[in-house]
């Protein structure tokens, strides 16, 4: 589902790119990655992720996805020069990955699941998609802090079957995504790598 104007407002500010080099920091710390790895963002929004990705991680390729047009277009004008060459855009579907099986190293999602409404069904594409041990650098928030009395006025999601800390994980496992390392506030969100399983 595509942001409304609150929230494009929220992850289009230079408060959030400070968050996320925070969390990303985190997360390299937690699992890093070779130089050279096929990696792929989805859900990327305006790019602010991507820029960090290519900077901590010099994957040899990394693809932004993202269903909404005009974040792509944006991402287009917001990569930094250094990065633009090696980025391939699409616009897209999370529960219908144009990627082939086993084929990706690295997969980062800041805060997309939740705007899917069949995120089970990206849940299993992103397994899918990456190869046996790769990694799923996830960023997530859950409903009480997305969906409570307040935000629920001011920001748009999908309504049902949303998930908490316990289906989260339920469906990781589910998925045989296997959580390694993690920071998590069990009302709010979840800061975590997980491995596919290497069979
Ligand atoms: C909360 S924003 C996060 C953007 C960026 N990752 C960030 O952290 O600033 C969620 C992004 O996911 C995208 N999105 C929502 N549903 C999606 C889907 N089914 N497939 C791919 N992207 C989706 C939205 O268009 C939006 O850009």
């Amino acid at each position: 589902m595509k942001l409304n104007w609150a929230e494009r407002w929220v992850v289009n500010n230079p408060l959030r790119v400070f968050q996320q080099k925070i969390e990303i920091k985190w997360l390299k710390g937690m699992r890093s990655l070779k130089p050279g790895a096929n990696i792929l963002e989805v859900g990327c929004g305006r790019g602010a992720g991507a820029n960090l990705i290519f900077k901590n991680f010099q994957p040899s390729q990394l693809h932004i996805l993202d269903l909404d047009l005009k974040m792509i277009q944006k991402a287009r004008t917001h990569l930094s020069a250094a990065s633009k060459d090696a980025v391939n855009m699409y616009v897209g579907d999370a529960i219908d990955l144009p990627f082939k099986t086993g084929s990706l190293d690295a997969i980062f999602g800041f805060g997309f699941l939740h705007h899917v409404p069949d995120w089970r069904q990206g849940l299993s594409e992103i397994a899918r998609v990456l190869k046996p041990a790769g990694l799923y650098y996830i960023e997530e928030l859950y409903p009480s802090l997305y969906q409570n009395v307040i935000t629920k006025r001011i920001l748009l999601h999908p309504e049902h079957d949303r998930f908490t800390s316990d289906d989260f994980r339920m469906a990781l496992d589910e998925a045989h995504l296997r959580l390694a390392d993690v920071f998590e506030l069990r009302k709010m969100g979840i800061l975590g790598v997980a491995a596919k399983d290497s069979l």
